[in-house]
């Protein structure tokens, strides 16, 4: 079967598949971040607000919206936190449907590899922030191989299959991140890798998550039974068993954050609420 685009179309399977990780990545890179409370957020690319939960439960936000194309993530996001007061739209990064200076912070979780032309992107993040405020993001690095299941697509790659790739691949590399942000007019950029580590209870379990993968997952569904079998055995091979059988995986973030500058005094400051 041939697979040529990455789909979110299923915000459920898609919770079980990352959900994990982006919590973990996510509460490093808020640690970093060090935000006040009282802050209006924008996440964008929420997905299935993974990210946003982690906002609305630990950082206390004047408000938080969340934009990503995918209606059936958006749908799993809505259903997880609407109640929490947080927002969602559908739209996309490089057409961000707020007003210029609307936030105090844009972050983009997991994204950035995913939009066509990510210095779109981060311009539009630029432009709703307001002058001092905060634009982030962070994105497994892909050309280092520190995707989640980089086990998963070494051993295609071994059968002679290509990968899925998401559309800006090379976007998430700090030389790239970096020219991006200062690109946007971002100031104060400071960079940082985020390892992260989960813990499956055996390859059953890893298997079953695989599959549920927008990248992953198609490929493995349209291996023939034999060659299953076979690829299997040889990724439960390639994996980091330890000695009671869990799998442990480590992932590799990376990670950017700047300011805008403050129009007034061209000073930066702190993150703080606006006053
Ligand atoms: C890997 S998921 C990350 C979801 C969430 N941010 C998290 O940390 O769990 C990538 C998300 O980017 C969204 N996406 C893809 N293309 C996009 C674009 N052009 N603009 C905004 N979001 C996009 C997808 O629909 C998907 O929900």
């Amino acid at each position: 079967m041939a697979v040529d685009q990455i789909r979110f179309d299923d915000g459920a399977a898609y919770e079980r598949y990352m959900g994990g990780w982006s919590r973990l990545v996510g509460k490093t890179f808020l640690d970093w971040l060090a935000p006040a409370s009282g802050l209006r957020w924008l996440d964008v690319g929420c997905g299935g607000g993974a990210f946003t939960q982690l906002l609305v439960e630990g950082h206390a936000p004047a408000s938080v919206h969340g934009i990503d194309p995918s209606l059936d993530q958006l749908k799993f996001a809505r259903a997880r936190l609407a109640a929490r007061g947080a927002q969602f739209k559908s739209a996309d990064a490089q057409a961000q449907p707020f007003a210029d200076d609307t936030f105090d912070a844009a972050v983009m979780p997991l994204v950035i590899f995913f939009v066509p032309d990510p210095a779109k992107g981060v311009s539009e993040m630029a432009r709703v922030v307001r002058p001092g405020g905060y634009v982030a993001a962070y994105a497994w690095d892909l050309p280092g191989g520190g995707f989640p299941y980089e086990a998963v697509k070494v051993e295609l790659r071994e059968l002679g299959m290509e990968t899925t790739l998401p559309p800006s691949p090379d976007a998430s590399d700090f030389g790239a991140l970096r020219e991006l942000w200062t690109g946007a007019g971002l100031e104060a950029v400071e960079t940082r890798d985020i390892l992260v580590q989960h813990v499956y209870s055996g390859f059953d379990e890893y298997w079953s998550t695989v599959l549920l993968g927008p990248s992953t997952g198609p490929r493995l569904k349209a291996l023939m039974p034999d060659v299953a079998a076979q690829f299997q055995a040889r990724l439960h091979a390639r994996l980091p068993v330890d000695a009671s059988g869990r799998i442990v995986c480590t992932a590799r973030a990376n990670a950017i954050k700047g300011r805008l500058p403050d129009a007034k005094s061209g000073q930066n400051f702190e993150l703080q609420a606006a006053r």
